[in-house]
């Protein structure tokens, strides 16, 4: 039978004493692909590029590979390094300052500030002159965002989410923010000389080294907590991280949503055990982190750190049709996942969020307590209703059917199953994780939104 392609593939966090190949974005990860009826195969792939024409590597578990192959790889790590150092990207920046802005050139194409006689060999990319001063304070303006690029997927936040962010922080008393993927909340930061905060910025975008120091950024890669330049911007980040007198620190992170759950758990789980050592906190302390991630990821972010909550906030984006609160009736889809108590984060009256005081929590508008549940249930912006049957709160565009014994949609046929079933076994009673047949591994495993996951189709070669 053929095997349902789509999602079967998980990421193995656990991978015991192996030996992790790398690739020029840091040790890889090790996947796990399910075919219905076969057995799984587990390979190594690249953690951050999931398409093989910008990060070709790949490795069955099994192969061991000769001398040879590894030092071609080295080869090709080496080659992929990028054409400035940090330091050099950011000292020809200062240059670039020198000049006046209407000497000043920008090649969007690029990404690359240009210096005089360059522009040459920049004809026919995109180039925009006059850089004025304040163009070059905001750099997630000036640069073209990565938006049609599965791997960047840069979804910029609109201004109300930016100050909603920085709000939220500064009234907790937060006084370092780290934030990993969210150059736009650094860039804020940056640019409010009068305050407290400071900001440190990790990201896979090497465009920003040319704006930023190395002790601003550092460039990163979120799903193997690697960084680019080893030990030099580590210490950045330890320095960073280390928390002593009248330091608070709080993590904001905003990963492709396309991003697998478990790797970016396992980073947050590593980057709040540094902070915890080198900060000297209890084991059972937490980094405070804000996590943007869309709703119907909840169940998935629980599972990996169960100690965090789904807070109401709709987070808008300037750049995503289906992001922008204006444009989606329900508002966007994306929410803030959190360890902190969700009491303390208040939400703007402004915008329809009121206090539920049973669930000492802030609610979206639409979202009414349910005094059955004994929670405010709307997850999707729009309102839950009971379902007395089914004992639970279910959303609106369903009704209890009788013949199913469970709320459906209106056209649903009945008796057809949910979903396609176990991608090992086949029943429809649990999902591949819970499988009775998937061995007793104890590697933690997770499914991946790989969307159509044919890209990890790879043809074994002899
Ligand atoms: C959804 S956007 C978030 C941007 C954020 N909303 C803002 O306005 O600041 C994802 C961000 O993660 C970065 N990114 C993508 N893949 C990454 C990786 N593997 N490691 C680190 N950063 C990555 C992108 O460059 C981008 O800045
Ligand atoms: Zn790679
Ligand atoms: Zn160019
Ligand atoms: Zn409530
Ligand atoms: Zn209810
Ligand atoms: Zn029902
Ligand atoms: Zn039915
Ligand atoms: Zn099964």
């Amino acid at each position: 039978m053929a095997a349902n392609t789509s999602a079967n593939v998980d990421v193995i966090i656990d991978t015991g004493d192996r030996e992790i190949p790398e690739c020029p974005h840091g040790p890889t990860l090790l996947f796990v692909r399910y075919e219905r009826g076969s057995s799984s195969s587990k390979f190594f792939a690249c953690s951050a590029f999931r398409d093989r024409k910008e990060c070709s590597f790949f490795q069955w578990e099994s192969e061991k590979p000769l001398e040879e192959k590894k030092k071609i790889r080295q080869d090709i790590n080496s080659k992929q390094q990028l054409k400035f150092s940090h330091q050099e990207a950011h000292n020809r920046f200062s240059k670039f300052k020198d000049l006046c802005s209407s000497n000043r050139q920008f090649c969007q194409t690029c990404g690359l500030f240009l210096l005089p006689g360059e522009l040459e060999g920049h004809k026919d990319h995109r180039i925009k002159s006059p850089i004025t001063e304040e163009m070059m304070e905001r750099p997630t303006r000036l640069f073209s965002p990565l938006d049609n690029n599965k791997t960047f997927a840069q979804y910029l936040f609109s201004a109300s989410a930016v100050d909603f962010t920085i709000r939220t922080l500064e009234d907790l008393s937060f006084t370092h923010i780290i934030c990993v993927g969210a150059p736009r909340i650094f860039e804020a930061i940056e640019l409010k000389k009068d305050s407290t905060v400071k900001g440190l910025l990790l990201d896979l975008d090497h465009r920003y080294q040319q704006i930023y120091p190395p002790d601003k950024f550092c460039r990163y890669n979120m799903f193997n907590h690697h960084f680019f330049d080893g030990h030099t911007s580590e210490e950045v980040f330890k320095q960073f991280m280390s928390e002593e007198e009248g330091k608070r620190i709080a993590m904001v992170m905003d990963p492709p949503f396309g991003g697998m759950v478990e790797a970016l758990a396992a980073t947050y789980n590593k980057i709040s055990q540094q902070w915890r050592t080198l900060s000297g906190k209890t084991n059972t302390t937490d980094l405070p982190i804000l996590w943007f991630f869309p709703y119907f990821m909840e169940k998935r972010i629980k599972e990996c750190l169960p100690n965090t909550q789904m807070l109401d906030y709709k987070v808008d984006y300037d750049n995503h049709m289906l992001f922008r609160g204006d444009v989606k009736k329900q508002g966007s889809p994306v929410r803030i996942f959190t360890n902190l108590s969700p009491e303390s984060v208040v939400l703007p009256s402004s915008e329809g969020y009121w206090f539920c005081k049973v669930c000492s929590r802030y609610s979206a508008k639409e979202n009414l307590h349910c005094d059955v549940c004994d929670c405010c249930p709307s997850k999707d912006g729009r309102t839950y209703k009971h379902c007395f049957k089914c004992d639970r709160c279910v959303k609106p565009s369903k009704q209890h059917c009788d013949t199913c014994k469970i709320c459906q949609l209106q056209d649903h046929r009945c008796g057809k199953p949910l979903s396609n079933g176990c991608h090992i076994c086949g029943a429809l009673d649990h999902k591949r994780r819970n499988c009775p047949k998937q061995g007793t591994n104890s590697a933690k495993r997770g499914a991946p939104e790989y969307g159509t996951s044919n890209k990890w189709k790879r043809k074994r070669t002899k």
